[in-house]
């Protein structure tokens, strides 16, 4: 018996860009375990070469190419090679993302514009260019956004902005290409750990501990949340699910839980 055949992916080809670490690479891995091949995107070749090798040596089929997001003509470069090499994509996630800590104030434009660029723009350049080389219909695209698209939050204006921007695009492209049996969602996951991102919004075990405790549900996830929720989205069992925005984050949204008193109001002038 074929041990691949009833795997929920079989046959199937994905695309993932930001796929050469964290969250994205979870995804890549786990669809790969489920029986797609795998298509990696992202600047580096050195980690694109890491990741492609963790995952042929667990079985799987995977290439990595290099290419900014950012560079719409590089980005339908490396679609058309997946296209001509395994034929038409049935899966694609966009979740090349960039994120640092900083003021609005203290924050150049570029540096706003860079983060809007990787995020909004290259989640544009993703999805637009892979259109000709969609299977069509059965096609599955998937957004990576954030809590901070809905909630507003100091120090991450660029991120704001630009996942807010995700979101809309996302819901936009599911009207257009729902005749053409493209479905088009979006994951926003919370706190993961052990990922770039988390690193860098909660450095020390302090802020790591202070988030815990604004979660319903107290702690961060785990990259194989994301990555179910994703291959849910990328198979055929969500055929009907189209336009939406996914929460996986321990209920990040519904409000503080465990808030520390908050300091007094200034005086009324
Ligand atoms: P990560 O490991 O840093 O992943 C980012 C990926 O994007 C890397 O593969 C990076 O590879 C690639 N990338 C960055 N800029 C790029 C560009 N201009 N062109 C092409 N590829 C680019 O981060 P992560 O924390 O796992 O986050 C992954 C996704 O989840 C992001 O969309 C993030 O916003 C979202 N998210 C994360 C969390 C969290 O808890 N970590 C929470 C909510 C949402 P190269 O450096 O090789 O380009
Ligand atoms: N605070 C304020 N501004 C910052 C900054 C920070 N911590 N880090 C970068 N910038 C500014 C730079 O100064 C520059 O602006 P300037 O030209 O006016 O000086 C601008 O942002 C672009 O920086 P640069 O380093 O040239 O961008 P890049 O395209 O090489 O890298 C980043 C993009 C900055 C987002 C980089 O952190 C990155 O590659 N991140 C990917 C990984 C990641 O963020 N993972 C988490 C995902 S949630």
């Amino acid at each position: 018996m074929d041990a691949f055949k009833d795997r929920v992916l079989a046959g199937k080809v994905a695309f993932v860009a930001g796929g050469s670490s964290g969250i994205n690479l979870g995804i890549a891995e786990y669809f790969s375990h489920h029986g797609a091949r795998v298509a990696l995107l992202s600047r580096s070749q050195d980690k694109l070469d890491l990741a492609v090798a963790g995952i042929q040596a667990a079985g799987g089929e995977a290439l990595g190419i290099a290419a900014d997001v950012r560079d719409y003509a590089a980005v339908e470069a490396a679609i058309a090679q997946v296209q001509r090499q395994w034929g038409n994509l049935d899966v694609v996630v966009s979740g090349a993302a960039g994120n640092f800590v900083a003021a609005a104030k203290d924050m150049s434009a570029n540096a706003f514009k860079t983060v809007v660029d990787i995020d909004l723009l290259g989640t544009f350049n993703v999805l637009r260019a892979s259109y000709a080389y969609l299977n069509k219909p059965g096609a599955s695209l998937i957004s990576i956004t954030a809590p901070q698209a809905v909630k507003p939050r100091v120090y991450q204006a660029h991120v704001c902005a630009a996942k807010a921007g995700i979101n809309m695009l996302t819901q936009c492209l599911a009207m257009e290409w729902g005749v053409d049996g493209i479905r088009v969602n979006a994951i926003s996951p919370g706190p993961i750990s052990g990922t770039e991102g988390m690193a860098r919004l909660a450095p020390t075990p302090e802020a790591e501990h202070a988030v815990k405790a604004h979660l319903a549900l107290r702690d961060y996830g785990e990259k194989r949340d994301i990555a179910d929720l994703a291959l849910f989205l990328a198979s055929d069992n969500s055929r009907y699910i189209t336009g939406t925005i996914i929460d996986c984050d321990g209920g990040s949204k519904l409000g503080d839980a465990d808030l520390p008193p908050l300091p007094p109001l200034p005086p009324r002038g």
